[in-house]
Parts: structure tokens; C-alpha cells; sequence
């Protein structure tokens, strides 16, 4: 059955596309600046431990539901209950984590389509294309429009390829880029005055930043969004995994190279403002915090790839065309939820169910970019601020509590007859069981205060 449905060719190449899914947009534009803003390396190391104590038990129990069923996340957590209930939830959860996945995927478009925009945009001004430049830089809606259905049409096409012809391959090749692009734009920034200053604000620590309760339940949430949490993904993913493979540490390789990346953006990002203020660019806000998000990606250091002249065009293509590959190998994931529930539910082809459910994705895009002002915030809060903890929540609730544990362990010990006595069956369990479920509660409960 495994096999017939598509399965990842290697462990490496698994490990890549799922590391793939994670790392995105979320990495590098959130991250940096919301550590340096709250007490640098400190803050590193509190969501290292945030990210293994939490993330990383919630990918674990997506990887193995997804492993044990062969399946997408309606017949996972279908085929592990007995009750017509417990039944019945599994499969609203499925159906709801499908949707959820579908409206991520719905805003993440549109500004990974900016990002495609910008990548192209350098060269052709510097080509004396001033005017197309200007077009796809400057906020409009059929601009929106355009760069969206072209970044779908991407990720679409990778979809149609296939597991392995598609998503392994492509996961492969960008991942790679992604790291070697990243590493060599900050070697190039930490050659510019300014520079020193951006990684002391990065690096030093300051503990008496770290130990408010509101940080660390933003961390948390966030450690969520980026190792791509609870709508099932890392699940589906999983399900394309051999049965060979151990999961306990693919998994923490996948949860490792996701903050590693993290961190790694920090080492861009923070110099990269430095160098911009060096040259009179404004990088604090009014209240005096470090510019973020879209203010830093489309302002900032745009206005510092302009002061750096000529060289500034192939580091500014450089970085945007960094940011729309994170963005595309973190997009099949999503696209890919809906497109395997199509094919295993309805039998369709795989081409048929890409092109259908990238069509809807692309029309709720649409929607959104017509009604920017009202939709666009709307649509990020509810499926990231609650959507994907509230999912995570009851992915926990089933892997913990309604699989049998003995089926559970037998799930381990496909590819570790040992797996009783690892660390990972002693703490996972409970963890899994009361620990996590308890602390998603508790985010939930804040985020709706
Ligand atoms: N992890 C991605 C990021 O950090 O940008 C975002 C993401 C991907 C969220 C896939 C949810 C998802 F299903």
C-alpha cells in the first residue's frame, strides 16, 4: 500500500522536505528580530527548550499517526479510534485541519508572491525596465493577483510531480540553495560597517528579559508555526515515510535544522539592519522596538540594497530570491494536505486533485486580496492563532489517549525492537498525554483573553 501511494525515496530527502516545510517565510522574518528584541541569545536557548519540551513532542505524534496509517489525516486518526464518536471527531478534526491547511496556504501565497516579485524586480530596473519594476514592487491588486496565481501555478506544478518527483526532488534542490544563499549574504554583511554592532544586539544574552509569561507563550506559538504544526502536514508527510525508517530521531533532525535555520537568519537579519542604520536608515519603530515583519522585509532592507549601488542588485535579488524558496518548498506541504485527502478519498489523479484544490486555494486568495484591509489579518489569526494550536491540541488528545498504547509501541518497534527502552518511550507518553495538551490549553485560553 506504501508504496503504490508514493513514498519518499531516502531518509535525507524526507528529511529535507519536511525541514523544508518548516523553514519559510516565518523563520526569517520573525524570528531575528523578535529575539534580538527580547533578550538575544537568551532567547535563543528558551526556545530551543521551548521547541523540544513542546514542538517537538506534537511532530512526533503527527509523524507516527501519519507512519501507522500509510494515510492522510482523516483515515490516521480514523482507523486508531473504536468508538463511532471518537470515529467521528477524528474525521471532523481531518476535514478541519484540511481546511485550515487550505487557508494558510491562502495568505502565504500572496506574500510569497511579493517575495517573487522583488526577486525579479532588481535585475530588471537595473536592465532599465524601470517601470515593470516599479509595477511588481508597488502594492496593487493586479499585481497581488498576478504574482499570487504565479506562485501557485509553482506550487501547483511541483504537487502534480509526485512524492518523490515532485516534492523530494524539489525539497532537495531548493533546501541546499536556501543554506548556501543564506550563509554567503551574511558573510558579505558582516563585511560591512555596522555589522559588529547588529550581532551584539543579536547575541548577548539578557536573562531578565526572558522570564516573562506573555514571551514565553509567543515563542511557543510561534515554535508552532514554524515546524508547521497541527493542520497535518508533517503528518501526510510522515505517511510517505518507509517503515524502516526511526522516527524519534529523524524527527529531532527535522525540529534541529528548523531552529538552526532560525538562528542562522539571525545572523543576516540583525547585522543587515546594523549596516542599514550605519547608512541613516530608521530601523526602530516609534516606541522604540526593532522594526519587523513586512516593515523590515519590504522597507528596511530594501532601502539598504539601494545604498550598497551596483552589488546591492545581486544581494537584494540574492535575498528575495532566498526568501521566495523557503517560501515554495514550505507551500507544497500545505497544498499537499488537501491534494492527498482527493486522491485517497475520491481516487482522483493526482494531477486532477492538484489542479482543484490549487484553483479553490487560488480563488479564496483572491477574495482575500480584494478585500486586503478587512480579510487579510483575519484570515492569519484564525488559522494560525487558533486554528493550528487547537488542532495541535486534539492531535495530541489522540495520539496520547485513544490509541492503544500497545499498538502505538508496536508502531516503534517496526525499526527498534528496543524502542521500550528508549528515553523516548519513557517521556513521550506522558508528555504527549498531559503536558502538552495542558500548555496548548493554556495558550488557548490566553490567545482568546
Ligand atoms: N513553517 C512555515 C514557516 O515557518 O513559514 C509555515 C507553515 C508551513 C505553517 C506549513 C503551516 C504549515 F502547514
Amino acid at each position: 500500500m506504501a508504496t503504490s501511494r508514493g513514498q519518499f525515496g531516502s531518509r535525507i530527502g524526507f528529511i529535507l522536505a519536511a525541514a523544508g516545510s518548516a523553514v519559510g517565510l516565518g523563520n526569517i522574518w520573525g524570528f531575528p528580530t523578535q529575539a534580538a528584541s527580547n533578550g538575544g541569545a537568551a532567547f535563543v536557548l528558551v526556545y530551543l527548550v521551548l521547541a523540544f519540551l513542546l514542538a517537538y513532542p506534537v511532530l512526533m505524534a503527527e509523524l507516527l499517526l501519519g507512519r501507522h496509517a500509510h494515510g492522510n489525516t482523516v483515515i490516521a486518526l480514523t482507523r486508531i479510534s473504536d468508538r463511532p464518536l471518537t470515529k467521528a471527531i477524528g474525521a471532523a478534526t481531518g476535514l478541519t485541519g484540511i481546511i485550515v491547511a487550505s487557508l494558510i496556504l491562502s495568505f502565504y501565497a500572496i506574500v510569497a508572491g511579493w517575495m517573487l516579485g522583488f526577486t525579479v524586480a532588481y535585475p530588471l530596473s537595473s536592465l532599465g525596465f524601470g517601470s515593470s519594476s516599479t509595477w511588481l514592487t508597488a502594492f496593487t491588486v493586479p499585481r497581488n493577483l498576478t504574482l499570487m496565481t504565479c506562485f501557485m501555478v509553482m506550487t501547483m506544478g511541483i504537487i502534480m510531480g509526485g512524492v518523490h518527483n515532485g516534492i523530494e526532488r524539489w525539497s532537495t534542490r531548493l533546501m541546499p540553495a536556501l543554506v548556501v544563499t543564506l550563509v554567503a549574504l551574511a558573510l558579505y554583511v558582516f563585511t560591512l560597517d555596522g555589522a559588529v554592532e547588529g550581532l551584539k544586539v543579536y547575541l548577548l544574552p539578557d536573562f531578565s528579559k526572558v522570564f516573562s509569561g506573555d514571551l514565553i507563550l509567543a515563542a511557543l506559538g510561534s515554535a508552532f508555526f514554524s515546524l508547521s504544526l497541527g493542520v497535518g502536514t508533517m503528518l501526510i508527510y510522515g505517511s510517505y515515510l518507509s517503515d524502516d525508517e526511526y522516527l524519534p530521531s529523524i524527527g529531532a533532525q527535522v525540529a534541529l535544522i528548523d531552529i538552526g535555520l532560525a538562528v542562522l537568519a539571525g545572523f543576516l537579519i540583525l547585522p543587515s539592519m546594523y549596516v542599514a542604520a550605519e547608512r541613516g536608515v530608521e530601523i526602530f519603530d516609534a516606541s522604540g522596538a526593532l522594526l519587523s515583519e513586512d516593515t523590515l522585509i519590504f522597507s528596511v532592507l530594501p532601502a539598504l540594497f539601494t545604498s550598497l549601488g551596483s552589488i546591492g542588485v545581486i544581494v537584494a535579488t540574492a535575498f528575495f530570491g532566498l526568501m521566495s524558496m523557503a517560501a515554495l518548498t514550505s507551500s507544497i506541504s500545505m497544498l499537499e494536505v488537501p491534494v492527498a485527502f482527493l486522491v485517497e478519498r475520491f481516487q482522483w489523479s493526482r494531477q486532477r486533485a492538484a489542479t482543484i484544490a490549487g484553483t479553490i486555494i487560488g480563488l479564496i486568495s483572491a477574495v482575500v486580496i480584494f478585500n486586503f484591509e478587512s480579510l487579510f489579518g483575519l484570515v492569519i489569526a484564525l488559522t494560525t492563532r487558533y486554528g493550528q494550536p487547537l488542532l495541535g491540541l486534539m492531535l495530541c488528545v489522540y495520539a496520547g489517549w485513544v490509541w492503544n498504547r500497545n499498538s502505538l509501541l508496536q508502531e516503534l518497534k517496526k525499526n527498534n525492537p528496543a524502542a521500550e527502552k528508549t528515553w523516548f518511550w519513557r517521556l513521550w507518553p506522558f508528555y504527549v498525554r498531559i503536558v502538552c495538551p495542558a500548555i496548548i490549553a493554556i495558550i488557548f485560553a490566553r490567545s482568546l483573553l
